[in-house]
């Protein structure tokens, strides 16, 4: 994932060719099959990039961290220096830090908390048959959570979700002007987060509370500390990453629900089948597309040669479509197992926050299911993806339902 862009060669600044039109980016899966059939590893001369389509291509450089670098060459404005974009030993010992304040344990202590939020949520469409199901939960929801996480006061949630919507924009043409402008609007927003964080960084030093950055501030591993600065792009990581891909993986899931409406009832029935069912979403609508990598060597991919330096793009988006690893690879199916999609990466930079991603998303969308029954779209609906080739997910996603 690339939340950042400073030069043309980011991947990301130009559109991507077969994700230029709206259509496109709501139904990226023709193009992906496409590329996988005819060109699974090519070079985009625009970009000047290197697209991979097929999953063990992916699977193969995302587990390679030695020959793909996640350390970008030209320095974005935007999580330059966070977790992601760093390579072993570097990355090692963050990881390993970080890791003590973002357990499973301390994750899992969230579950009463976020049932609550999400009750809170409900209530607040009382009287209704009708939401924008992001406005009303899964924008909210990880934004208040990662929020509290953090230990930010609730009058800032807002301030939040401006911020992290700010990063997560694309430019949407490659005219000089709109690179110009998205550049501009990314430094800003890095320089307000920076100010916000350090600030509450420098708080928490003098005085400890019970949250996140706190423990940020005192973890220690071999007599290594973090310093304010890394605490800093950890937080800002975390806003970037972790609020908007969530807000996708419940959006999208209930997007299926009213696409395959027999799935409400089934999983109303049987609720052991959730926990699979939001590992289908992630493979089938994965809520990142795809991931940055350079190479630090020559190197063969799928026949091609691939040089020093090269940006490649790995379309996870693509690989949790390849019939070769999923049969019947563009059918949702509930409860397919083996499941091993691409969705949370894999290797070394393997999502830190997949347990809280999973965990909201399993206490959610059996709520969503509880209180509206025959989810349906409005009819006329057409439905408009995100502006962004990196994060999918819808723009508004309007539900019709009977109140239960
Ligand atoms: C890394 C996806 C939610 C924090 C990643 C990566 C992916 C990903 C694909 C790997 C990036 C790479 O290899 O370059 C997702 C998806 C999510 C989600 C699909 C929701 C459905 C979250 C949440 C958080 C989070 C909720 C935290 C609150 C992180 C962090 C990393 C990461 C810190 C970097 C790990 C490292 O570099 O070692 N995520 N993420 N993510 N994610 Fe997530």
């Amino acid at each position: 994932m690339d939340l950042s862009s400073q030069s043309k060669v980011s991947g990301f600044v130009i559109p991507v060719e077969g994700l230029k039109s709206p259509e496109e980016r709501l139904q990226p899966f023709a193009w992906f099959q496409k590329m996988r059939k005819e060109s699974p590893v090519s070079f985009d001369a625009k970009r000047n990039s290197w697209d991979l389509f097929r999953y063990d291509d992916i699977l193969a450089v995302l587990k390679d961290p030695a020959a793909f670098s996640s350390v970008r060459p030209q320095q974005g404005p935007v999580l330059l220096g966070s977790i992601l974009g760093m390579d072993p030993p570097k990355h090692h010992q963050m990881r390993n830090i970080v890791s003590k304040a973002f357990t499973p344990r301390s994750i899992a202590e969230l579950e009463p908390r976020i049932t609550e939020i999400m009750g809170e949520l409900i209530a607040q469409t009382e009287g209704k048959t009708e939401i924008d199901l992001l406005q009303s939960i899964s924008i909210p929801l990880p934004v208040i959570v990662i929020a509290e996480l953090l230990g930010v006061p609730a009058a800032d949630r807002q301030l939040f979700k401006d911020w992290s919507d700010r990063i997560a924009e694309s430019v949407e043409d490659d005219s000089e002007a709109a690179i110009q402008k998205f550049l501009a609007d990314k430094e800003k927003v890095r320089r307000e987060l920076d100010d916000y964080f350090m600030k509450v960084t420098l708080e928490r030093r003098k005085q400890p509370e019970d949250d996140l950055i706190t423990k940020l501030v005192q973890a220690e591993v071999d007599g290594e500390k973090l310093t304010d600065e890394e605490i800093m792009e950890f937080c800002i990581l975390l806003l970037g990453a972790g609020n908007e891909t969530t807000t996708n993986l419940i959006t999208n899931a209930v997007r299926i629900f009213m696409e395959e409406p027999s799935l409400q009832e089934k999983l109303r029935q049987q609720p052991e089948l959730m926990k699979g069912a939001i590992e289908e979403v992630l493979r089938y609508y994965s809520p990142i597309l795809a991931m940055n990598r350079y190479a630090t060597k020559d190197v063969e991919i799928g026949g091609k040669q691939v040089k020093k330096g090269d940006l490649v793009v790995t379309w996870i988006g693509s690989a949790n479509r390849d019939e070769e690893k999923f049969p019947d690879a563009d059918r949702f199916i509930v409860d397919r197992t083996p499941n091993a999609h691409l969705a949370f990466g894999q290797g070394i930079h393997f999502c830190l926050g997949a347990p809280l991603a999973r965990l909201e998303a399993l206490i959610a969308l059996p709520l969503i299911l509880a209180h509206f029954h025959d989810m349906r779209l409005p009819e006329g609906t057409k439905l408009e993806a995100i502006p962004s080739t990196f994060v999918y997910g819808v723009k508004e996603l309007p539900v019709q339902f009977t109140p239960a």
